[in-house]
């Protein structure tokens, strides 16, 4: 009888198939893996920041304000990178910073989180006509186009690491919103069908792009009536920022690895 040699992989009792052998893709699983994610400094991009963190990504993190000090995590300065997503010019000198720290390298996900949602001066929704055109073009910079530009910006390394792309679209999306404006709505609008051409643009690429909605989720941009709304949500409650970024680290995750093109509602069932 000939005996079993170090190298022989052990056999499963129930299935009779032989256990895998570490492969190539699992070696490729152990790298430290890289994320790009806009709007880190608060909110849900900051969730999302510490939970990668916490699952040991390098976390290249980007917003208008330097890197906060108040809730920091180690090589948290070296890799923030301060942009104004809502400047055109600015966000092509803050894309080639981060192309120069990425070095070639691979990208293993980006998350496009960074939004704005302009209000009037008395705290009410901007309808379509009450919205001045700058304000259009704003929100449409920030929350729409800077999700393009980084995209193709960085297809290079996206490509090289079979990356994820996550857009942080809305519940105000799809439906008309008590406070969120009507230039917010769209561009989230827009940013869902966008992630949906991605998807099927990037896919033969090996880069997945979804979309996540959220409703209502306890960070600065709610606004002061929000309190009122939690009556209408099945859960009966508000969103947590954690809650958030458990479900973007999820598509980005190896866990998710035939998602793409999807858009997952994280409201508490306010869509239903
Ligand atoms: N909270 C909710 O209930 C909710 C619901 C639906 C969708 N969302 C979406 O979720 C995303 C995150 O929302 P949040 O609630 O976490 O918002 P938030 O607390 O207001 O944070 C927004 C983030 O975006 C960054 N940002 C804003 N303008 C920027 C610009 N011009 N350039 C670069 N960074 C910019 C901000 O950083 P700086 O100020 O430092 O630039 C901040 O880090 C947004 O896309 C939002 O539309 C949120």
């Amino acid at each position: 009888m000939t005996q079993a040699s170090e190298e022989t992989p052990e056999r499963c009792p129930i299935t009779g198939k032989l256990a895998p052998r570490p492969s190539a893709d699992e070696a490729a699983e152990n790298e430290q893996k890289t994320l790009v994610l806009t709007g880190a400094s608060q909110g849900i991009g900051h969730a999302t920041a510490k939970l990668f963190q916490e699952h040991g990504w390098r976390v290249l993190t980007c917003s208008r304000r330097a890197f906060t000090s108040s809730c920091p995590w180690q090589e948290g300065p070296e890799d923030h990178v301060q942009i104004d997503l809502g400047d055109p010019d600015h966000r092509s000198i803050g894309l080639a910073e981060l192309k120069k720290r990425l070095a070639g390298g691979a990208l293993h996900a980006l998350v496009n989180n960074a939004g704005i949602s302009p209000k009037s001066e008395a705290g009410s929704r901007l309808g379509p006509v009450d919205t001045g055109m700058a304000t259009w073009r704003l929100v449409f910079e920030v929350n729409f186009f800077a999700p393009i530009v980084l995209a193709r910006g960085l297809m290079e390394e996206l490509v090289k690491g079979s990356g994820s792309i996550v857009n942080v679209t809305s519940i105000a999306g799809s439906r008309v919103h008590p406070f969120a404006g009507t230039a917010y709505a769209t561009s989230k609008a827009a940013l869902a069908a966008l992630t949906r051409e991605m998807a099927a643009d990037f896919g033969p690429k090996g880069i997945r792009v979804n979309a996540i909605a959220p409703g209502e989720i306890d960070t600065p941009i709610l606004s002061p009536g929000t309190s009122d709304l939690v009556k209408g949500i099945p859960l009966d409650r508000l969103g947590t920022p954690e809650e958030v970024a458990q479900t973007i680290y999820f598509l980005c995750a190896q866990s998710a690895s035939y998602v793409t093109g999807s858009e997952i509602h994280i409201n508490g069932g306010e869509h239903l």
